[in-house]
């Protein structure tokens, strides 16, 4: 087992082509890293980087301590697992496994011994003298990862290597591959686009985009505190809603209505430089239908009226689709620049909104309906360089203030916005969902 770190690792192709910029991670012994971001972002070049089938222009790179920088693949003591199985076609399943060790030299009892191990962790004990091509998708995958196991080496290295599965599928060995990694504690980093994979795999999850690492966190860290456009835009499905928004004296103008920010928050806002437009961000689930919405808690967001496109109905939440402008001055480029790297279609780029409601709502396609958003939850960025700036304020007092400037905060919005008949909303804890006031940094 072994701690990898990381330190300005920069990968430039000698066409010119900058693949890795100063990038810096510490992986911690025994950690499960996930590296995720669209295609393109520099993943795989990390990846073999680390594995040593791809040479680093510059930085240095630790595995155990030493420097391994000039060490060959074989000097690494590291298993990596290809999105491509690659098992030797003529060879059984229990010579795939053992081949690596075989021309080790190691003595065939103790191949067989571990090759065993390795396949009853992986379940594969029946098909050991099995050809590939006589497998599944998923049972070669894993003769994929008995061939890593049984080297024990200090760290597992994986890129996409699930990416060859259909969805059932998928879903299975991701839960494997999870407990796996668990039982073994072994360090592995996994490389995959998948933002789901990502969030449900790893302890920490790295966010790259064009070769620049965007922020390491846990998953949830990543959902609730997203450092900037890009990560709130990449992690979350569907995707956060972006909408433009206008301060204006303290009170933040939306298409949905206004909003009255807290002083913390106001002061943030206005002395990020960032000017007087934002882009404002509001997650699916922030939304609810207002009769689902406790007198309690209707203060703490805004409600308003929204004529409903489309519903689709999951059983267990209903995803309800409306159109609001996207706003004057917002940096539409940049959401479009996000949608395209993202290589997503949901992006909330348009002038769709997403909300996600209680399955219980009574809602229905083609109505007008009363919708409420809860104001705590919502993120708000700089337009130009994309940083959401609600996160310094966190140390706000969470609870949202009741009073609202107008004293009617359940009051309709109209359908479009109109800023003197809109209501504002006190709101003085802005970030993140509620209840995790404890991860406040
Ligand atoms: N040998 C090479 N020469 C020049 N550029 C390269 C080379 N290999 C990769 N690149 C470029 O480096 C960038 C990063 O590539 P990389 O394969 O690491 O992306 P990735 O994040 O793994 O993408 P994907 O999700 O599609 O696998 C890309 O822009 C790619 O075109
Ligand atoms: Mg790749």
């Amino acid at each position: 087992m072994a701690e990898i770190v990381l330190e300005h690792i920069t990968k430039r192709f000698p066409d010119g082509s900058l693949a890795v910029n100063d990038f810096n991670l510490d992986i911690n012994d025994g950690e499960f890293v996930i590296l995720v971001g669209p295609s393109g972002c520099g993943k795989s070049t990390t990846l073999n980087m680390i594995a040593g089938l791809e040479d680093i222009t510059s930085g240095e790179l630790r595995i155990g301590g030493q420097v391994v920088n000039n060490k060959s693949p074989k000097d690494r003591d590291i298993a990596m697992v290809f999105q491509s199985y690659a098992l030797y076609p003529h060879m059984t399943v229990r010579e795939n496994m053992g081949f690596a060790l075989k021309l080790a030299k190691t003595p065939p009892n103790v191949i067989n011994e571990k090759v065993d191990e390795a396949a009853r962790i992986l379940d594969l004990n029946q098909f050991l003298d099995r050809r590939p091509a006589n497998l599944s998708g998923g049972q070669r995958q894993r003769v994929a990862m008995g061939r890593a196991i049984v080297r024990d080496p200090a760290a597992f290295l994986m890129d996409e290597p699930l990416s060859n599965l259909d969805a059932k599928l998928r879903v299975q060995t991701r839960t494997e591959v999870s407990r796996l990694q668990r039982r073994l504690g072994t360090t592995m980093v996994y490389v995959t686009h998948d933002q789901v994979e990502a969030l449900t795999l790893g302890d920490r999850v790295a966010v790259m985009r064009t070769g620049v690492l965007q922020q390491v966190a846990s998953p949830k860290e990543l959902y609730d505190r997203p450092v900037n456009l890009f990560v709130a835009g990449f992690i979350g499905s569907p995707a956060m809603n972006f909408m433009a928004g206008t301060l204006e004296d303290g009170m933040l103008r939306t298409s949905l209505g206004d909003f009255r920010l807290s002083d913390r928050l106001r002061r943030e806002v206005e002395s990020s430089g960032s000017g007087r437009e934002v882009i404002v961000g509001l997650r699916p689930e922030n939304f609810e239908d207002v009769a689902l919405v406790s007198a309690d808690n209707r203060p703490h967001g805004l409600t308003f009226r929204a004529s409903i496109d489309v519903l689709e109905s999951l059983g267990s939440d209903v995803f309800v689709y409306f159109t609001r402008e996207l706003g004057r001055g917002v940096n539409v480029a940049e959401l479009e620049e996000l949608a395209r790297d993202s290589g997503r279609v949901d992006s909330g780029t348009g002038e769709t909104v997403v909300a996600r409601l209680d399955a219980a709502t009574r809602i229905s396609e083609g109505q007008d309906a009363e919708l409420w958003v809860d104001t705590r939850a919502m993120h708000i960025f700089d337009p130009a360089s994309g940083r959401n700036l609600s996160l310094a304020s966190d140390g706000d007092d969470r609870a949202a203030s009741v009073g609202t400037a107008s004293g009617q905060a359940d009051a309709v919005q109209p359908q479009t916005a109109d800023p003197d008949a809109a209501t504002a909303t006190d709101i003085r804890a802005v970030p993140g969902q509620a209840g995790q006031a404890g991860e406040a940094t």
